[in-house]
């Protein structure tokens, strides 16, 4: 049983996150990239955390694939799990906001209401959500790690965009429509917001 929160009491400490950062003349925000599998949101936001760093700004990439290994070993893919995988996640996201760094996170997160609540953790501003649009035919012709193939035969139940469902961002800050554009054009577009946003300079 979860104890009453009560007697906890926040402490404010002199260090905030606005000074971690300004550190590195950098604003604290979370990329949140969402789209199917296969859409191409660890490459890109690989990508874009590789240019990020050469450019001297302090990074950090939350990867579905890798976080279900640790924080997350215990979650599979029901609406539940999803659900609490993402809402991990999101805190985890936040934590690092108040470190000061650029967070990109990788995640289908097929529901809107979940990324919702993430978006309504962080202050305004500081959420992004970035819609990696590959059409589903697209991703699944794609197939790297042949999931499609298994989730068509059966062998794999409740796969997002077969027999899961993918709710499509309505206003997400940034749409990337990616199918047939490169990487490196995608990274492009991604810094440009990044810069009107003042996030970087
Ligand atoms: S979620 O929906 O946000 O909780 O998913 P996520 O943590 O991003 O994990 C997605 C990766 O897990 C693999 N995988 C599945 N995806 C969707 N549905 C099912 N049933 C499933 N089973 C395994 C898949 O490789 C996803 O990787 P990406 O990188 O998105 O292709």
């Amino acid at each position: 049983e979860h104890q009453n929160n009560e007697n906890i009491i926040w402490h404010s400490h002199h260090i905030d996150k606005n000074f971690r950062a300004s550190q590195k003349k950098q604003k604290p925000c979370v990329m949140w990239f969402t789209g199917l599998s296969g859409a191409g949101k660890s490459t890109v936001a690989g990508a874009l955390e590789s240019r990020l760093a050469e450019m001297g700004y302090h990074t950090y990439l939350l990867d579905g694939d890798n976080v279900r290994h640790g924080l997350c070993q215990d979650l599979g893919f029901s609406k539940e799990d999803r659900r609490e995988n993402i809402r991990r996640v999101g805190e985890v996201a936040k934590l690092m906001t108040d470190a000061g760094l650029i967070v990109l996170s990788a995640f289908i997160s097929p529901y809107r209401y979940e990324r919702q609540l993430v978006r309504d953790l962080l202050p305004e501003g500081e959420f992004l959500e970035v819609f990696v649009d590959t059409p589903l035919a697209e991703c699944e012709k794609r197939d790297p790690k042949g999931l499609y193939k298994k989730a068509r035969a059966g062998e794999i139940k409740q796969f997002t965009g077969i027999d899961s469902q993918y709710q499509v961002p309505e206003q997400p800050e940034i749409h990337l429509q990616a199918g047939g554009v490169s990487v490196f054009e995608l990274v492009e577009r991604c810094l440009l917001s990044l810069n009107e946003r003042q996030i970087i300079h």
